[in-house]
């Protein structure tokens, strides 16, 4: 998007300097007085929008795609809560799980992309962990409150995409 929107500004820019090219020529030599003088107007406009669209198009399309990367995960936009979840799981989730969403790629425990448990599961798989005589373990309590309720909130959007 934020490409689309430098490319038409540059377009329009080089629409302008041509056409302005062009009408130069044309003016008969009566005119010359005043069309000095909206060469001269026209020229300072463009010589602005060169400065917007060298310095704050791009400047604002950074910013614009910060947020974006921050917040949208495999197509899904993640509200506060879930990227709040985001960060913990990297911290106390992805050593023993795989999430696509999360590059995270461990083999301990279940693949959550392939499992792709519901909030509810998640929380009650934090609370409780889990001994099921498998090959691995997950501690009980590994997060507590609105830690655990962010983070199933956040495993429950991005599982399996
Ligand atoms: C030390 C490794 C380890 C960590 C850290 C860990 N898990 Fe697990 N997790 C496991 C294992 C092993 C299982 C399967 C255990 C079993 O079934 O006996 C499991 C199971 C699960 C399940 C499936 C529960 C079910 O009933 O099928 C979910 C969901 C889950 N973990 C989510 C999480 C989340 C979210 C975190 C981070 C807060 C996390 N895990 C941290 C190892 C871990």
């Amino acid at each position: 998007m934020g490409i689309a929107v430098l490319v038409i500004f540059w377009v329009v820019v080089g629409i302008l300097v041509v056409g302005v090219a062009m009408s130069a020529t044309k003016k008969p030599n009566d005119e010359e007085g005043r069309s000095r003088v909206g060469t001269a107007v026209f020229g300072l406009g463009v010589a602005v929008l060169i400065v917007v669209g060298l310095a704050v198009l791009p400047a604002w399309i950074l910013v614009d795609n910060t947020d974006a990367d921050a917040k949208t995960v495999g197509g899904v936009h993640l509200n506060d809560a879930q990227v709040h979840g985001r960060e913990l799981f990297a911290a106390n989730c992805a050593q023993c799980h795989t999430l696509r969403a999360s590059n995270a790629i461990g083999e301990t425990g279940p693949n959550l992309d392939t499992l792709r448990p519901k909030a509810a599961l998640v929380l009650d798989a934090i609370k409780n962990g889990r001994a099921r005589g498998g090959m691995g373990q997950m501690p009980a309590g590994l997060l507590a409150g609105d830690d655990a309720k962010d983070v199933a909130s956040y495993v429950q959007a991005v599982a399996g995409r």
